[in-house]
């Protein structure tokens, strides 16, 4: 007794080593392993040698071995039991979505660990998903819900529930941090669902560290799962990240519990999304949409347009932005790209577009379009002309803090640019010749090439600026098409699958290369 063994935790991935390494062996990522001691008796100890007893041998049959936890055949296992039964369905709007995120309900005896910033709204979030439950009984059996809270008061909780007008008769709430204390509080009231809010503030007896340290998030964790799959109560634990999500804590978590939501939003922004990352369940690819407000979080039903800046009006006309269509789980996104060219300042600058898929757009448009602003500068002034080499910087911006990762939208990146763009290389090589007494960048401004407003970009760009096909292109359109844009750039190979849809006020129109678009739209 008394003997302790240690381990090296990865803290990105939950990778576990018996010795030190400079970078963790699974993921490859540098400096990321934690030591994390177990005592012994903490891990469960040896698990004793096995004896086929006769009793065993005849627990074969398949009707014992069931009534005896052992392995059940697959046919007896689904017969006659419908998935939306078990799983807990929640009313309303609010809990349609979800719902929806958790992959069509809460299962029973699963562990939900909801992730977030501090101060995203997971709180909220939560006591608001346990009031539901509680309200929503199946065969009007009574059915407590029990809010635990290691961070608030009893009282704070209840002020919280007034302002968000909660008074669930069967809404149990609990401060407590001891999880012995907890599941034993809890298995007395035998709840239809556990909220504990938060992983990094509740400790087990007798495992080392202090609470919300490595150790005692993993063992804390797995009491909790064992809790949860022992009794058939869902438990929702809320887990703080912070922005880097370099916590040591949640990126282990996910490994041990059945399912994992984050919840996102920025800092000024009134709206929060809810995605799955892991699903044990049901598909992770759903997205959820709510917005903040007095009264607490609110579902958004068709939040298409939500991250559209609404200042333009039907007839603005504006340079350096681009509208993308993404879909990001069952849902169709517009998102605004923008796009700005500085003579003066080197470099890139990009937020919510990756890298190297800006680096390629760009490389394909100098390749593509440059060559064209050259001739023109020829045709204009046929004297001394040695084009400099101008390397202007590229901002770019998707609006509202989204990341643009879906390749469909790589052709509103290009035209946002190219709205800056174009007579860009002529514009720098002028003022160095004419307008030198003018602000280089000021008669670029004057001369660039503003979008019309209800104009919208879909297709993906090949190292050749060649337009490629992009998945679900319809249900884009058909996005686009019922929100009153009038002119939709597409890839020639789906113009004719799409026109075929007939979209009413909406005029398609299919481009073979960069270069089509270009002379099409500018
Ligand atoms: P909270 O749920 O406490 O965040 P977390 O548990 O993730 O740290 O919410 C943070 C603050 O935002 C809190 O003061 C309440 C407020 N808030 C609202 O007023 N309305 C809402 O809809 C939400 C989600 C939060
Ligand atoms: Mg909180």
């Amino acid at each position: 007794k008394g003997k302790s063994k240690e381990y090296w935790v990865c803290t990105d991935c939950g990778h576990t080593e018996a010795k030190w390494w400079g970078a963790c062996n699974a993921c490859k990522t540098f400096g990321t392993l934690k030591p994390f001691v177990v005592k012994e008796g903490m891990d469960g100890g040896k698990v004793s040698g096995f004896e086929v007893s006769e009793n065993a041998m005849k627990s074969w049959l398949p009707e014992q071995n069931a009534r005896q936890g052992g392995p059940v055949r697959l046919a007896d296992v689904n017969r006659g039991v419908n998935p939306s039964e078990w799983r807990i369905q929640l009313n309303g709007t609010f809990g349609g979505e979800f719902s929806r995120v958790s992959g069509g309900g809460v299962v029973p005896g699963s562990l939900i660990l909801v992730g977030g910033d501090p101060g995203v709204g997971k709180s909220t979030l939560l006591l608001q998903i346990a009031a539901l439950i509680a309200e929503s009984p199946d065969n009007s059996k009574s059915a407590p819900v029990v809010y635990i809270s290691g961070e608030e008061s009893i009282e704070q909780i209840g002020n919280r529930a007034d302002r968000l007008s909660i008074n669930a008769e069967d809404l149990f709430l609990y401060s407590s941090t001891d999880v012995e204390d907890i599941l034993k509080k809890v298995s007395l009231l035998c709840p239809r669902a556990v909220v504990i809010d938060s992983v990094q503030t509740i400790y087990l007896q007798g495992v080392t560290g202090s609470p919300g340290g490595m150790s005692q998030l993993k063992e804390c964790t797995a009491a909790l799962l064992r809790f949860s799959k022992k009794t058939g109560i869902p438990v929702l634990l809320i887990g703080h990240v912070n922005k880097i999500g370099d916590i040591a804590g949640p990126r282990v978590l996910e490994h041990i519990v059945d399912t994992v939501l984050y919840m996102e939003g920025e800092k000024h922004s009134t709206y929060r999304l809810l995605r799955s990352v892991k699903n044990r369940f049901g598909s992770t690819d759903e997205l959820g949409v709510f917005e903040m407000a007095e009264s607490g979080l609110q579902a958004v039903l068709n939040p298409s347009e939500m991250f559209m800046s609404e200042e333009h009006s039907e007839s603005d006309h504006l340079a350096g932005l681009a509208v993308a269509v993404i879909i990001d789980g069952s849902r169709t996104f517009l998102i605004e790209v923008q796009a700005l060219c500085v003579a003066d300042s080197i470099g890139k600058h990009l937020n919510g577009v990756s890298t190297s898929r800006a680096d390629m757009i760009i490389s394909v448009l100098k390749k593509q379009a440059g060559l064209k602003m050259q001739d023109c500068v020829i045709i204009l002034f046929t004297t001394t002309l040695v084009l400099h080499a101008v390397a202007p910087s590229v901002f770019l911006n998707v609006v509202s803090g989204v990341s643009l990762t879906e390749t469909a939208g790589d052709l509103a990146v290009a035209a946002a640019i190219c709205s800056r763009h174009v007579f860009f290389f002529l514009l720098a090589h002028l003022s160095h010749q004419i307008f030198w007494h003018l602000e280089r960048n000021y008669v670029a401004s004057l001369l660039e090439f503003p979008l019309p407003n209800n104009v919208a970009f879909i297709g993906e760009i090949g190292l050749g600026g060649e337009l490629r096909m992009v998945s679900r292109i319809e249900k884009r359109v058909t996005a686009l098409a019922k929100l009153g844009y009038k002119t939709c750039i597409v890839p020639k190979s789906a113009e004719k699958a799409i026109a075929a849809l007939g979209f009413e006020g909406l005029q398609v129109v299919g481009c073979k290369n960069l270069k089509e678009v270009i002379d099409k739209v500018f």
